[in-house]
C-alpha cells in the first residue's frame, strides 16, 4: 500500500483524495506537493473529503494528500493574548493586503512565541496527585495571572518533577510519575469542547455599559446573544463597543468572512485602545481571528471553532471571557459553499441540513461552570454572535437557527440606523429570556425598585406605539392629554435613555447605576407632570419646564459624578410642578 493518497478532484476549497492511509474523520492532511493544510469533513470508502484553509489554485488532480494524524488543534498557553491570528491560528502580519495571500501557501506557522521566556511559578509540590485541569503553577501575563493547567486530555498521576524559573513555552516544567512530561502549552482540537467539571446556571448579567441592553435586554454572563441586522445598522460597531466597555475579562474578536477593509478597520483602531477599566492597552486583554471575505473560506469556516477553543481555555483558568463572532452568517455561508462543492443534499436556502445543529454546537460551548480541576473556580464564556440576514429578512435559515439557541436577541431595524437613532437595537421587537435568572443579582446590586422601572418602561414605550398609530391614522389632535404625556414620555425614553453613541467621549459607557438614575429622573418626571395633569396644569406648560431639556443632557453627565446630580435633581423635581400648585392654591 502507498504511503499516500492521490487528488482525484478539485473543485475550489474542497478535495476529493483516494486512498489516503489512516484516513479519519476531521484529520488534518497536507494537500499536494506544496503542502497546502486540509481538514478531512467526510469519507467515502476509500475518498476522504477535504476542505482545504488555503488557495487551491496550481493544484493538479494525481498530486499527493497525507494524513496528518491529529485533528485541527491549537496551541494554547501563554503568549496568546494581544495575538491576532487567522482561522487556523496562524499569526497574521497584515490583512491590509487585498491579494487573498496573506500567509505563504503550506507554511506551518507557530502559534505562539517560541523564544519568550516566562517565569513560572509552581503553585503545587513534588509528590503532589494531580489530574485533569489542576493548576500546576502560573505566569504573569500583563494583568492576569495565566494558570498553567494539567491539560483536561492528561489523566493525571503524581507529580515527580517540578521546576521554577524563566521558561519558553516549549521546555518541559514538569514530570508526572508514569513519565507525562508537561509544559506552559499545550494543544487542543478545536471541534472538541473543553471538558468542565460541572455547568452553572447564568446568574449574573454581562455589563455592556449600554442602556437598552443592561436596563431591557440584558445577555447573561455565560450566555448567548444574537445581534441581527440588515446592512449598515449597526452590529459591527455594537461588536466593537462590547468589546470595549463590557466588563467581560477576556476578549476574543472573531472577524469572520467580513470585508478586508472593515477589518483592516479593527486592526488599526484596537491596538490603539484603551482599556477604561485599567488604563492599559485594550489589546492586552484581547485576542483577534480574522478572516475576511477574500481569505479561503475553509479556513473562515475553522475560525470560529479556533475563537471558541480560545475562549475555553481562559474560562478554563476561571475568567470571564467574551466571545463577539462578526459575522456568524459569513460561517454558514462558509459552510454552504463546502457543502455545494461536495454536492451534498441542500436544505433550505443551499445550506446544508446540518446548518442548525452546527450553530447549537458553537453556541451550546458558550455556559457559565465550575472548571476542571483544583484549585476550585468558576468561568464563563459569553458568546455574541452578529448574523446578517439578506435584505433584513429575519425569517431566513441562519437567524431562525440561531434565534432557537440564544437567549438574547438584539434585533437591529434598518428604519432606526437611517435616521441614526444609535443603537438601533429594536425596543419593541428584541428580548432577553435570562431576565428571571438575575432576580438574585438585581435584589443584591441594585435598587429595589429597579425591575419595577424597567418593567414600567418598556410598558410605556409599548404604550407610545400604539398611540403613534391612532396618531398616524387620525392626527395628533385625537389624543387626550394624558395621552399626550404617553407620548412625550416615550420619546423622552428613545431619545434620552436608548439612544447612545458610541462614539460620545461621556456616553459611550453608561455604568448600570447612571442607566438607573436616568430612568428614574424619566418616570419621576412622568409622574409628577400625570399629576400635575390632573390638577389643571396645562400640556403646554410642562414641556416648557427647564427639565425637560436637563433630561435630554444627563447623558453627558459623567458616570462618577452622576449621583450627586441626579440626587440634587430629583430634590428639586417637585418644586418644578409644586411651585405652581402653590402659587394657584393661594
Ligand atoms: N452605537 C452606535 N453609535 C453611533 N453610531 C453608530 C452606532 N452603531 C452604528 N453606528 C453608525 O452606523 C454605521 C454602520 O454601522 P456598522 O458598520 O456597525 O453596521 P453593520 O451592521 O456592521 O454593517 P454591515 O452589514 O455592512 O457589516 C457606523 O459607521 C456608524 O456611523
Ligand atoms: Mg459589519
Amino acid at each position: 500500500m502507498s504511503s499516500q493518497g492521490t487528488i482525484i478532484r478539485i473543485a475550489g476549497p474542497a478535495v476529493i483524495a483516494r486512498g489516503i492511509p489512516g484516513a479519519r474523520m476531521y484529520d488534518l492532511v497536507r494537500v499536494g506537493s506544496e503542502g497546502l493544510l486540509g481538514e478531512i469533513i467526510r469519507l467515502d470508502g476509500p475518498d476522504a473529503f477535504i476542505q482545504v484553509y488555503e488557495d487551491t489554485s496550481g493544484l493538479r488532480v494525481g498530486e499527493p494528500a497525507t494524513s496528518t494524524g491529529a485533528p485541527l488543534s491549537l496551541e494554547l498557553g501563554p503568549g496568546l493574548l494581544t495575538g491576532i491570528y487567522d482561522g487556523i491560528q496562524r499569526p497574521l502580519q497584515s490583512v491590509r493586503s487585498q491579494t487573498g495571500d496573506f500567509i505563504a501557501r503550506g507554511a506551518a506557522a507557530r502559534a505562539l512565541d517560541r523564544e519568550k521566556r516566562w517565569a513560572f511559578e509552581p503553585r503545587v509540590q513534588q509528590g503532589a496527585a494531580l489530574g485533569p485541569g489542576d493548576t500546576l503553577g502560573v505566569v504573569r501575563e500583563f494583568g492576569f495571572e495565566h494558570r498553567i493547567m494539567v491539560p483536561p486530555d492528561v489523566r493525571g498521576g503524581r507529580l515527580a518533577e517540578i521546576r521554577a524559573g524563566e521558561v519558553t513555552v516549549e521546555e518541559v516544567i514538569a514530570r508526572l510519575a508514569d513519565g507525562t512530561e508537561l509544559r506552559l502549552a499545550h494543544t487542543w482540537p478545536v471541534r472538541t469542547a473543553r471538558p468542565v467539571a460541572r455547568k452553572l446556571d447564568p446568574r449574573e448579567p454581562f455589563i455592556s455599559g449600554q442602556r437598552i441592553i443592561d436596563v431591557l435586554f440584558p445577555v447573561a454572563m455565560g450566555g448567548a446573544a444574537a445581534i441581527p441586522g440588515p446592512f449598515g445598522s449597526g452590529k459591527t460597531v455594537m461588536q466593537q463597543t462590547l468589546a470595549k466597555w463590557s466588563n467581560a475579562d477576556v476578549i476574543i474578536y472573531v472577524g469572520c468572512g467580513e470585508r478586508g477593509n472593515e477589518m483592516t478597520h479593527v486592526l488599526d483602531e484596537f491596538p490603539e485602545l484603551e482599556d477604561p477599566r485599567s488604563g492599559r492597552p485594550l489589546m492586552e486583554r484581547t485576542i483577534i481571528i480574522a478572516n475576511t471575505s477574500n481569505m479561503p473560506v475553509a479556513a473562515r469556516e475553522a475560525s470560529v471553532y479556533t475563537g471558541i477553543t480560545m475562549a475555553e481555555y481562559w474560562r478554563d483558568q476561571g475568567y470571564k471571557v467574551a466571545l463577539m463572532a462578526d459575522s456568524t452568517s459569513r460561517w454558514a455561508e462558509a459552510m454552504r459553499e463546502i457543502s455545494s462543492r461536495l454536492e451534498e443534499m441542500p436544505a433550505e436556502e443551499g445550506y446544508p441540513p446540518y446548518l442548525s445543529s452546527r450553530l447549537a454546537a458553537f453556541y451550546e460551548r458558550a455556559g457559565r461552570a465550575v472548571c476542571l480541576g483544583a484549585p476550585e473556580r468558576n468561568g464563563s464564556v459569553t458568546v455574541i454572535g452578529a448574523v446578517s440576514p439578506p435584505g433584513g429578512d429575519l425569517s431566513e435559515p441562519v437567524t431562525q437557527a440561531t434565534l432557537r439557541i440564544t437567549g438574547t436577541f438584539w434585533s437591529l431595524d434598518a428604519g432606526l440606523a437611517n435616521r441614526r437613532h444609535f443603537p438601533a437595537i429594536h425596543w419593541l421587537r428584541s428580548y432577553s429570556l435570562y431576565m428571571p435568572l438575575f432576580r438574585d443579582w438585581y435584589r443584591d446590586n441594585m435598587p429595589e425598585d429597579f425591575t419595577v422601572l424597567r418593567d414600567r418602561a418598556s410598558a410605556l414605550l409599548q404604550r407610545e406605539a400604539e398611540l403613534q398609530e391612532i396618531v398616524q391614522l387620525v392626527g395628533p389632535d385625537a389624543l387626550q392629554d394624558d395621552q399626550r404625556l404617553i407620548i412625550e414620555a416615550g420619546k423622552m425614553l428613545r431619545e434620552d435613555f436608548l439612544q447612545q453613541s458610541s462614539f460620545s467621549e461621556v456616553d459611550a459607557y453608561c455604568s448600570l447605576e447612571k442607566a438607573y438614575g436616568m430612568l428614574r429622573a424619566i418616570l419621576t418626571f412622568y409622574d409628577e407632570a400625570s399629576a400635575a395633569l390632573r390638577r389643571g396644569m396645562l400640556m403646554d406648560e410642562i414641556l416648557n419646564l427647564p427639565q425637560l431639556e436637563e433630561i435630554a443632557r444627563m447623558k453627558e453627565v459623567p458616570n462618577d459624578r452622576f449621583k450627586a446630580y441626579i440626587d440634587a435633581w430629583m430634590t428639586r423635581l417637585p418644586e418644578a410642578f409644586g411651585a405652581k400648585a402653590a402659587a394657584e392654591g393661594a
